[in-house]
């Protein structure tokens, strides 16, 4: 389903929201959450949301969604030091309920069998909350991407590496990813995928006009039974 919203605000709202009505609902749910600009605003209306109506998160559990290899949780700008800043931390959730990729692990392979066995583990992801990039990327499931596969590290796209120096002060390579594989993302019960501003309108025409491919990760979502395109006002300006 795509719904387009006026504005970045309702948009937010919409997907916190159901955020909320999911952890209201189901006390242990398992939610996937991405990093980045795009769902800032969610996080800080769940969060908002969670104070004012008194709303527990003490079993619900978080699984890691993609890292920069190489950037520790304690530096800004890594996926982990976000969602610890935005989510994690105003909410105190504890250490126990978090299964993040741990990204400086010498034995990456093996990390990614650890978030596998946890994903099965954990009976699978109730809600996925991933963004865009502006290369039609989810997670770090970049162009090209094998849409059957699970966790693995990734060599990034350029536009990625270029792209996500926006989360760092100072200029920091990137050259790997992290992520949960395409087919671990389409396997949630519910997944939703926001893009706002007018830098999305054209990866957004792609994703939803062009044949589905793994050209355009992004485009898969637009299969599943129960994904939500969500889209402000200027990100859906080209469709
Ligand atoms: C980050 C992630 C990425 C971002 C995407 C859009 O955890 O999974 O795929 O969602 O690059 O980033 P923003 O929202 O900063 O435009």
């Amino acid at each position: 389903m795509v719904a387009t919203f006026k504005n970045y605000r309702d948009l937010s709202a919409f997907a916190a929201n159901k955020i909320i009505r999911l952890v209201k609902h189901k006390k242990n749910a398992v939610l996937c959450l991405a990093a980045g600009d795009t769902p800032a605003l969610t996080y800080h209306l769940v969060v908002e949301t969670a104070k004012r109506e008194a709303i527990s998160f003490s079993e619900i559990i978080f699984t890691g969604l993609d890292e920069w290899v190489g950037i520790g949780p304690d530096i800004p700008g890594s996926c982990y030091h976000f969602l610890q800043q935005k989510i994690f931390g105003p909410l105190g959730i504890k250490k126990t309920q978090i299964h993040f990729f741990n990204s400086m692990a010498t034995d990456l392979q093996q990390e990614c069998n650890r978030i596998n066995t946890i994903i099965q583990t954990v009976r699978g992801i109730d809600l996925a909350l991933v963004g865009i990039g502006l290369n039609g990327h989810v997670g770090f499931n970049e162009p090209g991407i094998d849409p059957a596969g699970s966790a693995h590290v990734v060599t990034l796209d350029e536009v990625t590496s270029i792209v996500g120096q926006k989360y760092f002060k100072t200029n920091t390579a990137l050259s790997k990813g992290i992520t949960l594989g395409m087919a671990q993302i389409m396997q949630a019960r519910e997944v939703l995928l926001l893009a706002a501003g007018t830098k999305k309108a054209a990866i957004i025409r792609r994703t939803l006009k062009e044949d589905i491919s793994n050209a355009v990760p992004a485009g898969f979502i637009t299969t599943h039974p129960n994904g939500w395109i969500l889209l402000d006002e200027e990100a859906a300006a080209e469709l």
